[in-house]
């Protein structure tokens, strides 16, 4: 049989990557382009909504022009993309009004403190499985629509149009302005605070509290399933697979039964579990997600702890202490002590989200003494991503029942074999890291070849699965670390008190 192969846009936080993979899952070509990060004022982070779309063209064409003179053809595209970051643009001309609002951006914290304050906040954990917090698209949206001078009428008058980046971008791919397609993914739409979890559409209540015209609102559609034809591209693709990029790690790993986990470690880390077409309702302090629905088939929800610093504190030790040259040299420089010397580092440089979700907590290094070196410092670094998911498997264990025998881990910081074990350590269970490390992109390619019949069923993507990696707990450390996880407590219970 002559090879397909899928085109993957990994549009995330930093940059858009291309990515073109063959039935066994390998990577084939890559390309990347990283895109400019705005600071205008303190807590706010924006995107060039129109520089992303150019990398994306960039680097989808550059990706699909290294392997046009392979054996095979590409048949489909799949996208991931960085999820909450908030695009509202004008129909009429595709020109974005203002730069997209990151889900990094703390710019919302005090109208969702005025939001929270209402009679009517009740309903939003209950329709939507989130948390009433800044780091969800609705109060963006919200925001953008009172900042904006004239910005609600237009919406209202059905001008102007909002969607999280793979909505953007596939109302380019498809010809923008020229007929282009308003939808987005369900796993994409139910971060948005405006979707109802169980029917997975807009609902109207949720829209009036936040303010939100109707029709502004793109098309819910399944994250496995056409969309629309790229025209936009040098070789038309249909576009079959959209999600969120941790839905689509989960997908990537072939999480795909109930009690299956994966935690990706890029700037922030985002745990979810899946855990089948029920939704489950967290009492610990996680979020219900959609992970992902195949076209005609039901919803798959997914647990989800979020953790916004991890990957983001050892480049603070970077570029802001200059305790290291690279992000790499941490592990050496941890490896110079044999512990943290009693020193942790809770990194809630924006509040914390799972499972605290403390909108005004701020950061604190606890328990320095004189004995306390650099090496200590960069072990607490360490530490605190191993604590932190911790914190939050705890939490999924409480909420759903279901037993996590192993954590699929991806991303960036998995290279790291301190890291690693300490996670296994601290964790208490093994942890393992597969061979097609970019699992985003993976599964977003994964969603678009299962669309098109690139691959049968979601049997034939288990078996691309293989282990390149493996720490098991070691019973002593295991011990240990449970006897000072009080004093982690402790130092993120300050971090909270700090910010009141
Ligand atoms: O929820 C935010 C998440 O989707 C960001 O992921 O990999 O682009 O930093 P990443």
């Amino acid at each position: 049989m002559t090879e397909r192969y899928v085109l993957a846009v990994d549009q995330g936080t930093t940059s858009t990557r291309s990515i073109v993979f063959d039935r066994a899952g390998r990577l084939v070509a890559v390309r990347q382009r990283e895109h400019r990060q705005h600071f205008p004022r303190p807590g706010w982070v924006e995107h060039d909504p129109e520089e992303i779309w150019a990398n994306t063209q960039l680097t989808a064409a550059q990706a699909l022009r290294d392997v046009a003179g392979a054996p095979g053809q590409v048949v489909a595209l799949g996208i991931a993309n960085q999820r909450e970051t908030t695009v509202v643009w004008d129909r009429a001309t595709g020109r974005p009004l203002v730069r997209a609002l990151v889900w990094q951006d703390t710019r919302t914290g005090p109208l969702v403190e005025q939001l929270a304050a209402r009679p009517e906040a009740a309903i939003v954990r209950e329709r939507t499985g989130l948390e009433l917090a800044g780091y969800f698209a609705g109060p963006r949206l919200r925001w953008v629509l009172d900042a904006v001078p004239g910005a609600r009428a237009r919406a209202e008058r059905g001008e102007l149009l909002f969607g999280t980046m793979e909505s953007w971008l596939v109302w380019n791919l498809t010809g923008g302005t020229d007929g282009g397609v308003h939808v987005t993914d369900v796993t994409n739409a139910s971060r948005t605070l405006l979707m109802d979890v169980r029917r997975c559409c807009w609902d109207p209540d949720l829209l009036d509290f936040f303010g939100v015209p109707a029709a502004m609102l793109p098309e819910i559609r399944p994250s496995v399933g056409v969309l629309g034809t790229a025209s936009a591209l040098p070789v038309p693709l249909p576009i079959s697979g959209a999600l969120g990029d941790q839905q689509a790690a989960l997908f990537g790993q072939t999480c795909f039964a109930p009690g299956e986990a994966k935690c990706t470690y890029g700037t922030g880390s985002f745990l979810l579990q899946n855990t089948g077409t029920g939704l489950v309702r967290s009492r610990h302090g996680l979020i219900s997600t959609v992970a992902y629905q195949l076209a005609g088939e039901p919803v798959h929800y997914a647990l989800e702890g979020s953790i916004a610093v991890t990957g983001a504190l050892v480049q603070w030790l970077r570029d802001s202490l200059g305790l290291i040259g690279s992000a790499a040299e941490v592990e050496t420089l941890a490896r110079t002590v044999s512990d943290n010397g009693g020193c942790y580092i809770v990194p809630a440089f924006s509040g914390l989200l799972a499972p605290h979700w403390e909108g005004r907590a701020r950061g604190l290094v606890a328990g320095l003494t004189s004995y306390v070196t650099k090496g200590h410092l960069a072990r607490a670094v360490l530490e605190a991503t191993g604590w932190q998911t911790r914190d939050v498997v705890r939490a999924m264990d409480a909420d759903s029942g279901l037993p996590m025998e192993a954590l699929r881990v991806d991303g960036g910081m998995t290279t790291n074999n301190l890291l690693m074990q300490f996670l296994a350590d601290v964790l208490g269970s093994p942890v393992v890291r597969p061979m097609v490390g970019e699992t985003v992109s993976l599964g977003a390619a994964y969603a678009a070849g299962l669309a098109v019949g690139v691959w049968s069923d979601t049997g034939a993507l288990r078996r691309n699965w293989h282990r390149s990696a493996q720490w098991v707990p070691d019973p002593g450390r295991v011990a240990a670390l449970d006897a000072v996880y009080p004093e982690w407590e402790r130092a993120v219970q300050l971090s909270i008190a700090w910010g009141e």
